[in-house]
């Protein structure tokens, strides 16, 4: 008798619409289709957590950006984790981890020519695999390098970080606390503020939603601003850049109140501040520091493990939530790394 093996059904989730606005379900063709038997240096991860990020709507868009959007017709590119269940590839063993670009779908195959080929995580990590979409991986290493290098941050110095209770803001505030800096945090919720100031040791936190939120945080920095780490754009940014200190850096990470509606003009800010204060304001895309991600990693994971940093995640089930659980981000529904657990790892 011959064995019959059982039929692998990918579920992918293709690009089919650019959209406007909010992302839904009808901006997707959500497929099957059979996984294809290996080729030479082929391997097969089973992809097990999806993360979400704010830069995932921008790939859905059509405008210059720092990697191509998706094409039409293409699986929606997105970070993860997964596990590889086959190898015909040495670098690939079965049971390993790998993190990197594993789409929208259940199952990533690796042919063996990815410009940005998954990398194999090291065996044992005492720490939970999810924490490698978080603090130590490409969220804290954006935190990481984003404020110790181009922020520079010196003991004393004043730090506001927007979206500070997401997944990037979250680390940075914690990092620049263990550089001996004040830390002011800017949040959607209450809620959100309480956590960062009582559980993750910001000096401060401000609810930009309350209609006196300028003021409060203005009461926050008494000294003024040195750094900003700025993930949102719009009135929160032009309102810190009018708050800066003499010689302040302004690192900028992210625009997210612009990324639904593609509003350019919404982070319009002024330049006059900028100069008076003759202050530094310095974009980055955390792929730059792809020869120092170990680095980074290393020092991360052992803050994580140290309990110097915490961290929270929001994790949605289920692989087809994905297009209504991105807006989450832009709702500020999230608290921590959003993600998506699309399946469980075998032992
Ligand atoms: N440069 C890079 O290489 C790089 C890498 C990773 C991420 N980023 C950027 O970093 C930023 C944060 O990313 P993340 O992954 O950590 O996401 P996140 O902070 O976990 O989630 C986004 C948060 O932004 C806040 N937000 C959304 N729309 C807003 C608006 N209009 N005004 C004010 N706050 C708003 C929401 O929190 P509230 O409840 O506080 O509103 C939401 O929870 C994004 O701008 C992203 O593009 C950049």
């Amino acid at each position: 008798m011959t064995a019959v093996t059982k039929e692998r059904i990918n579920r992918q989730f293709k690009l089919k619409t650019r959209p406007t606005g909010r992302v839904n379900d009808s901006n997707f063709d959500f497929v099957e289709e059979p996984v294809p038997p290996l080729q030479k240096d082929q391997a097969l991860v089973r992809n097990l957590y999806l993360s979400l990020d704010p830069t995932n709507r921008v790939w859905m868009t059509d405008v210059p950006q720092y990697m191509p959007p998706v094409g039409i017709g293409e699986v929606m590119r997105g970070g993860g984790v997964g596990q590889v269940i086959e190898s015909k590839n040495s670098k690939y063993k079965v049971g390993d981890f790998v993190s990197g670009l594993i789409g929208w779908q259940d199952y990533l195959l690796i042919t063996g020519n990815e410009k940005m080929p998954p990398q194999v995580l090291p065996k044992g990590l005492p720490i939970p695999l999810t924490a490698m979409l978080g603090p130590c991986g490409t969220t804290g290493l954006t935190a990481y390098f984003g404020l110790l290098e181009i922020g520079q941050p010196k003991t004393g110095e004043t730090v506001v970080v927007s979206a500070a209770a997401g997944a990037v803001g979250s680390i940075v505030g914690q990092i620049a606390k263990i550089k001996g800096c004040r830390v002011v945090g800017i949040a959607g919720t209450d809620e959100k503020c309480k956590w960062l100031t009582s559980e993750l040791g910001f000096d401060a936190a401000v609810n930009y939603k309350n209609a006196d939120w300028k003021e409060q945080l203005k009461a926050a920095c008494p000294n003024g601003i040195d750094i900003s780490f700025e993930n949102v754009g719009g009135e929160i940014m032009n309102y810190i850049i009018s708050k800066l200190n003499l010689k302040a850096r302004i690192v900028l990470c992210g625009l997210i109140s612009g990324y639904n509606d593609g509003d350019v003009t919404k982070s319009q800010i002024s330049l006059t501040p900028i100069l008076i204060k003759r202050a530094r304001i310095e974009g980055f895309i955390i792929l730059d520091y792809a020869a120092r991600f170990k680095e980074g990693a290393m020092q991360l994971g052992q803050w994580v493990f140290q309990k110097k940093i915490k961290y929270k995640e929001t994790i949605v089930e289920g692989l087809e939530k994905a297009p209504e659980a991105l807006n989450q981000l832009f709702d500020g529904d999230n608290t921590g790394k959003l993600m998506i657990k699309i399946s469980d790892p075998v032992n």
